[in-house]
């Protein structure tokens, strides 16, 4: 989809008109027969310009209006950013029925935020996750396809049009890590995966080390070595370096499982096939590196993403065995399915022992229990760093990402307490506080560094979709730890 600018409008074209309540259409703007048609339907109140009311679509004799949707923003004193990337979806969608492959779109003034979270709105509302049809269904997808959006306002200075272009690639690239979230297991399997990865290093000119099956018995990784027991494809741990600046690293981990089966402690078949959103930790990393570059993000970043899946087989790693992690710190396992914590405790020890860094952030589809606590919407944040944690939440609310500050106590912390080995991959005492319990185990590796771990299991793949979204891969993330980059 192409962006163009214009600050005329062009009422041959299919157009969208949207006002804020008690605004009236202006000649300059919109043009002589637009402004009379706009008005006369405000007068008529066919033009209501309540928030988020998609009001009609015309074709008006006798002037050379075609198709018009006419949509309010409702009182701008309300107006912010998240209103403006949530009605521009709905924008998007309104106008996906037009049957035009070029919309125009009419826009009272926006500040730059605006212009930038609209824009998201715009790109990200038009997603459509169904990449695999084919024949007739697939004719009608391409017939409702928008090719090109021009914006039109009263102004377009330099800094407007960069705002929207900052907003095109960040939602290009939320897109992107929703089609990696979506995707089968087949089709991104870990080789796939790491063929990705590395191509980005390579676009972005980025320092790329791949810590493949070999290197990891080697280093004694023995946390995702055994999770990748039962798999076909052997595991890597991938690492991305941004030098941006020349500071102590900010350390993303994305918790990379292809498909999670369960492994012997096998899942119920109910739901086991959305599975494949198991990477969705990985895809936000690699979708935050596409970014890096092209938003000329001035911070050092390392990107760590250990691949691998959790599958059955006779060679999967099985309940109470004892497994040693790259840590030297020893595990029991209670249960296979709590494998994310196994391949993160490497990936943290690395992060935090090999690597010098200024904050580790793991991105992680760690628990169910974060859904039964906090349901689609808001992510689960824990770590070991009151700053951190507040800066996150910043970014969580400038970006409507939410997340909820969730607490490790100490009794989640003895509770992952081995009684052979150090430590378990399972509570000894019950079930309950099951998210809290995950951070509680991943706290063991993070040693002195400042941490926070951020459980996604929710709105990565969400059932309560915002506006901009669909029931499935989100892209939750990327737009968050952007910002969060932004303001550091
Ligand atoms: N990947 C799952 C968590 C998950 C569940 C994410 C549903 C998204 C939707 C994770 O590996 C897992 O299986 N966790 C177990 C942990 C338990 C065995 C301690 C869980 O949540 O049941
Ligand atoms: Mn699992
Ligand atoms: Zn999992």
């Amino acid at each position: 989809m192409t962006i163009k600018f214009s600050t005329k409008a062009d009422p041959i074209k299919p157009t969208v008109v949207a006002l804020f309540e008690k605004d009236q259409a202006d000649k300059a703007l919109h043009g002589k027969t637009l402004h009379d048609f706009i008005n006369t339907s405000i007068k008529h109140k066919t033009f209501n310009q309540e928030a988020s009311k998609v009001c009609s679509t015309h074709r008006v004799e006798k002037t050379r209006i075609q198709k018009i949707l006419l949509t309010g923003f409702g009182k701008e004193k309300d107006w912010s950013e998240k209103n403006a990337r949530d009605m521009a979806a709905g924008i998007i969608k309104a106008a996906k029925g037009m049957e035009a492959s070029d919309i125009h779109i009419i826009l009272p003034h926006q500040s730059l935020g605006e212009l930038q979270a609209l824009t998201e709105g715009l790109i990200l509302g038009n997603y459509d996750p169904a990449l695999h049809k084919t024949g007739k269904d697939q004719e009608k997808k391409d017939k409702n396809k928008i090719k090109t959006i021009t914006l039109i306002t009263n102004r377009w200075g330099k800094d407007h049009k960069a705002m929207v272009e900052k907003g095109q690639h960040i939602a290009m690239m939320v897109n992107y890590t929703r089609n990696l979230v979506n995707a089968p297991p087949n089709m991104l399997d870990i080789d796939a995966f790491v063929a990705e990865a590395k191509s980005i290093a390579k676009e972005n000119k980025y320092t790329f080390t791949d810590i493949d099956k070999k290197k990891l018995e080697k280093m004694k990784m023995g946390g995702i070595l055994a999770v990748n027991q039962g798999s076909t494809h052997p595991a890597h741990m991938l690492i991305l370096e941004h030098k941006g600046a020349d500071e102590d690293p900010i350390v993303l981990i994305g918790k990379g499982i292809i498909f999670d089966s369960g492994g012997v402690n096998l899942k119920p078949s109910g739901s086991m096939h959305e599975m494949h959103l198991d990477m969705a930790g990985a895809a936000t990393v690699l979708g935050i590196f596409q970014l890096l570059k092209k938003l000329n993000i001035k911070r050092h970043v390392i990107g760590i993403t250990p691949v691998t899946d959790n599958a059955i087989d006779a060679k999967s790693y099985r309940p109470s065995e004892v497994i040693t992690t790259y840590s030297g710190k020893t595990v029991e396992i209670k249960n296979t399915d709590a494998e994310g914590r196994m391949i993160l405790c490497d990936a943290l020890h690395y992060a935090s022992t090999d690597l010098k860094p200024q904050y580790i952030i793991d991105m992680a589809t760690l628990t169910g229990a974060c859904m039964v606590a906090l349901g689609y919407r808001n992510a689960g944040l824990f770590g070991n760093n009151e700053e951190l944690i507040k800066k996150i939440e910043q970014s969580a609310k400038n970006t409507d990402e939410p997340l909820c500050h969730l607490p490790i106590t100490d009794v989640d912390e003895k509770a992952m307490k081995g009684k052979v080995a150090d430590l378990a991959n399972l509570s000894n005492t019950h079930n309950y506080a099951g998210s809290s319990r995950a951070a509680a185990f991943l706290k063991n590796f993070v040693n002195d560094s400042k941490w926070a771990h951020i459980d996604l299991a929710g709105p990565a793949f969400t059932k309560d979709p915002k506006p901009y979204e669909v029931s499935m891969g989100s892209g939750y993330g990327v737009r968050l730890i952007i910002d969060f980059l932004e303001n550091l």
